[in-house]
């Protein structure tokens, strides 16, 4: 067992409130079966006399929070940050199809996985559900490499048989053949997990979604993972492709891919019927403001999701996104809600930003009371933040007169630097 005293944050699972000891003590150690987990976390004088002789490491000038969880983002896409295009379309033709091509080499995947790895680390991101690309080798690669860092990490084999250049697309039936033999190679090995990628409706034909559904329906605990509703041009597409769904939406739902754990990006361009549907099957979106504002998508609507009691959290998209920090997605987040749709003005508390980006997205992910906490028996994801890691940073936190001012100003100011330590499962 270890103990670390510091500044504390927690979220209470039901209401999603923030819970924060000034002077707190965060018990770890193993449980029946070997993982490490938190054993007792509160503040530190009513919780020290239970652990007499535990080791305490004191950092009573840090703040000790949950790993952060990035519920999309495309480990492939690492090197397409900053890529300019006038929209999602070209932007996919001219950058992001080039550069996923290069993944049917596993030692240029290998290469770009442990980068990405690493990064996510420096940015205090300790569960990540990734795409990969259409190519079993880019799969192995990431698994293998977050394994070996003992990542609670969830990707897959991405799908897409046709409106695809060469060099990425797939073949239907090969494509599904690859996914089972992926679901029964990794998931559920150690810490990960595999989620059915189909990439969107547009670049699969119907069979490719029909058995990419029957894998969802036979693989019941498996994730599923795509994008929806991100772009004027993309819907029009997508409807016309698919004529005889009710909308882009009722395309996933036709092909039996709307359930607990079926994650979709962007969720942007959606009608309320279709957020509706969302909330009735337990799907749920991955909001992702930086890719939404580089690539001019548009604006999630907060207000629309939570009158219909639909579930989200956030998530970088990189390389659509623009950072691998949660500091600058939440701060994104801020700024997309500030925008609205529904009515503008909104204005999101530091408490319910940092929620969506941990507990709230284990919620989503239904890894609630495993990951995104730091409730005993959560699993030991944790990071050290530093409120002093900048001038600015220092000047602002010292004036802060409560958590949520506290919070605000790491959101506002924060970046990478502000993560002094990450660690997984207990290391
Ligand atoms: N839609 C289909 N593929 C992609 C992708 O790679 N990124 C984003 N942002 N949207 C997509
Ligand atoms: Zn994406």
């Amino acid at each position: 067992m270890k103990a670390y005293r510091a500044r504390l944050l927690r979220f209470d699972e039901d209401s999603g409130a923030p819970l924060f000891d000034e002077d707190g003590l965060l018990v770890i150690g193993p449980d029946a079966t070997g993982r490490a987990v938190v054993r007792a976390a509160g503040a530190h004088g009513a919780l020290i006399d239970r652990f007499p002789g535990v080791a305490v490491e004191a950092l009573r000038d840090k703040l000790i929070a949950p790993g952060f969880v990035d519920m999309h983002i495309h480990y492939p896409q690492t090197d397409v940050i900053g890529a300019p295009a006038a929209g999602l379309l070209p932007w996919l033709e001219h950058y992001t199809f080039p550069h996923e091509s290069r993944f049917q080499d596993p030692v240029h995947a290998r290469e770009v996985a442990r980068f990405f790895f690493d990064e996510l680390a420096r940015n205090g991101v300790t569960t990540a559900l990734t795409f990969a690309t259409s190519h079993a080798a880019s799969v192995d690669a990431a698994f293998e490499e977050a394994r070996a860092r003992g990542l609670r990490f969830i990707t897959g084999k991405v799908l897409q048989d046709r409106h695809s250049p060469d060099g990425v697309r797939d073949q239907t039936e090969q494509s599904l053949i690859d996914t089972e033999a992926g679901i029964r190679r990794w998931h559920g090995v150690d810490r990960l997990g595999y989620a059915v990628t189909p990439r969107f409706a547009p670049t699969s034909t119907p069979a490719q979604l029909r058995g990419a559904g029957e894998l969802a329906a036979t693989y019941g605990d498996v994730w599923i993972q795509s994008h929806v509703a991100e772009n004027r041009d993309e819907v029009r597409w997508a409807r016309e492709l698919f004529p005889d769904s009710r909308s882009y939406l009722g395309v996933y739902e036709d092909f039996g891919l709307l359930r607990e754990r079926a994650v979709y990006a962007h969720c942007i361009h959606l009608s309320q019927a279709d957020r509706e549907r969302m909330a009735a099957t337990g799907a749920v979106a991955a909001v992702s403001p930086t890719s939404n504002l580089f690539l001019g998508s548009g604006f999630f609507d907060y207000q629309a999701a939570d009158a219909a009691g639909m579930g989200y959290g956030l998530a970088s998209d990189v390389g659509g996104g623009t950072s691998f920090s949660p500091f600058r997605t939440m701060l994104a987040a801020y700024t997309v809600g500030r925008e609205g749709q529904t009515k503008p003005g909104l204005s999101l508390t530091p408490g319910q930003l940092w929620w969506q980006h941990t507990a709230g997205a284990a919620r989503a992910l239904g890894l609630q009371g495993v990951v995104g906490n730091l409730q005993p028996g959560n699993e030991a994801d944790f990071v050290v933040l530093n409120p002093r890691a900048t001038p600015l940073l220092t000047r602002k936190t010292a004036q802060a007169n409560s958590l949520d001012e506290l919070l605000f100003a790491l959101i506002v100011l924060g970046d990478d630097r502000v993560v002094s330590r990450t660690v997984v499962n207990g290391r």
